[in-house]
């Protein structure tokens, strides 16, 4: 269909680190170029009609890196989600996060749940933020949520499908329609693996601070010259 537009985007937010030591800075100022950019291109996102944006900002892999990054990563959350609470209520967006709550601070954690909390009511869009997010822990928290509710008799087995599944996951979200990874790695690392199964992908080998509106509006006029045809012939 001509000039459609995603409902559900996701971004696999990549090379913030490549992009910081390619101009001789360090890496942990490519996280804070990431976020910067992150809110400039987010709203032009939103406000091309996308109802959905998702993403990626810290795997449960990301745990593994120096413990200098990690802390940095972490502080730059609390920062960010303390001084950008204004931001995304004026804007009218509604932030949720998905991921697992251990290892993460109390200190993280309750600021994560206290922006979401703020803007819960907002209907301009929602920002999905995965942090401590891992595709196959999603699967099966979600899993494990219907055993219990099935083991409480609250549902019957004939209520889960495939449909009916999304209810589960961190948030119930429709499927991604558009799946964007910047910085040229071709792979998918774990991201929103239900919400997938038919997202069109797009590569680009920008590094995500550089990824601005004309970067994607490239991707969105490539995702609207694509034949989607979800297993039907069009
Ligand atoms: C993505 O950028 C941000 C996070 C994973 C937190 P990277 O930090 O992975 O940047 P590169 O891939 O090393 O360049
Ligand atoms: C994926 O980026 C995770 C985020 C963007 C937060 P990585 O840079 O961690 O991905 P891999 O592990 O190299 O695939
Ligand atoms: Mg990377």
């Amino acid at each position: 269909m001509k000039n459609k537009i995603p409902t559900h985007v996701g971004i696999i937010m990549d090379g913030n680190g490549r992009w910081a030591t390619r101009q001789g800075l360090k890496r942990t100022d490519g996280h804070y170029a990431g976020y910067k950019r992150l809110k400039q291109t987010a709203l032009h996102i939103l406000s091309k009609g996308v109802k959905v944006l998702s993403v990626f900002a810290f795997s449960t892999e990301n745990f593994g890196r120096s413990e200098e990054e990690v802390s940095y990563l972490m502080s730059l959350f609390v920062k960010a989600f303390k001084s950008d609470k204004k931001f995304f209520i004026k804007n009218n967006i509604k932030v949720v996060f998905s991921g697992r709550h251990e290892p993460l601070s109390d200190e993280v954690w309750n600021v994560m749940r206290e922006i979401e909390e703020s803007t819960k009511d907002c209907t301009g869009g929602v920002f999905n933020f995965c942090i401590n997010y891992g595709g196959q822990s999603e699967i099966v928290d979600a899993s494990k949520t219907i055993a219990k509710l099935y083991k409480e008799d609250k549902i019957s087995l004939d209520e889960i499908d495939t449909n009916t599944f999304y209810k589960y996951l961190y948030n119930d979200l429709p499927p991604i329609d558009l799946l964007i990874r910047t910085s040229g790695e071709i792979r998918i690392s774990n991201f929103m693996l239900y919400s997938i199964s038919y997202s069109e992908l797009y590569f680009t080998s920008t590094c995500f601070p550089d990824f601005d509106e004309i970067e994607f509006d490239k991707a969105l006029d490539d995702y609207q010259s694509r034949n989607i045809t979800k297993g039907k012939i069009k």
